[in-house]
């Protein structure tokens, strides 16, 4: 794959939230493409975070970059709803966390966003192929999620190859995300295996330079 096809992701989970408009234009401006916006709710996953609120501030701080939400919510549909309106341009949430699935994708599309599929480490590829065409993006976590910094889990990298078939038999451009553990030590392999979109969030934010960084995660992927 070439390299402008990939995404870089950097997740404000590990930015400085008493600075966050300032972090993400800094980020965007250290060559960021997507910012992904991580919401836990203290129900699905064992940490609190943001909401719809912090999404529309950024915009209305004059941020027009592509806001890539991942919900860790449950349930979804009436938050994602208030996503769409708060300016999100992806949703994507966990299959378990819907009781209907093909209607929760469907109305974050009737809102407008483009719409993903997250995977738990324990949550199998073959889950989501009777919906797969009606997605934009599936997102393999490679850690569990709740919190940021937690090491990357090895086996992922069968799954991500996994769900890069799953996608290929499509024929569609469905994006093919990374959440969880990814710096310069694994986003190779985690390319190598399929994927076209990373999150980092600690290897970023936890670091002085963010362009060099950025420009370093790239470097291993070109
Ligand atoms: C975890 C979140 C991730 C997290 C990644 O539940 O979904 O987006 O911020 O953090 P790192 O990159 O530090 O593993
Ligand atoms: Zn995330």
């Amino acid at each position: 794959m070439d390299n402008k096809d990939y995404i870089i992701a950097p997740s404000i989970l590990s930015a400085d939230f008493a600075r966050l408009g300032q972090e993400v234009e800094d980020v965007l401006d250290a060559g960021a493409d997507w910012i992904h916006f991580d919401v836990m709710d203290n129900h699905y996953v064992p940490n609190l975070t943001i909401g719809p609120m912090v999404c529309e501030s950024l915009r209305k701080h004059g941020i027009e970059d592509f806001i890539d939400v991942h919900l860790m919510i449950e349930p979804v549909d009436s938050l994602a709803k208030d996503f769409a309106d708060a300016g999100a341009d992806m949703i994507s949430f966990h299959p378990e966390a819907s009781n209907h699935v093909h209607r929760s994708i469907h109305a974050i599309k009737e809102n407008g966003c483009k719409a993903g599929l997250v995977l738990n480490p324990a949550t199998p590829v073959s889950s989501i192929k009777d919906v797969v065409n009606d997605i934009d993006l599936i997102l393999i976590m490679s850690v569990n999620p709740g919190f940021g910094g937690q090491a990357f889990i090895q086996s992922s990298l069968s799954k991500i190859k996994e769900a890069r078939e799953l996608i290929n038999s499509t024929g569609k451009p469905i994006r093919l995300e990374v959440d969880g553990g990814v710096n310069k030590d694994t986003i190779g392999l985690v390319a190598e295996a399929g994927a076209d979109t990373f999150v980092a969030g600690s290897a970023i934010f936890n670091t002085n330079d963010y362009a060099s960084t950025i420009k370093e995660l790239r470097s291993k992927i070109s």
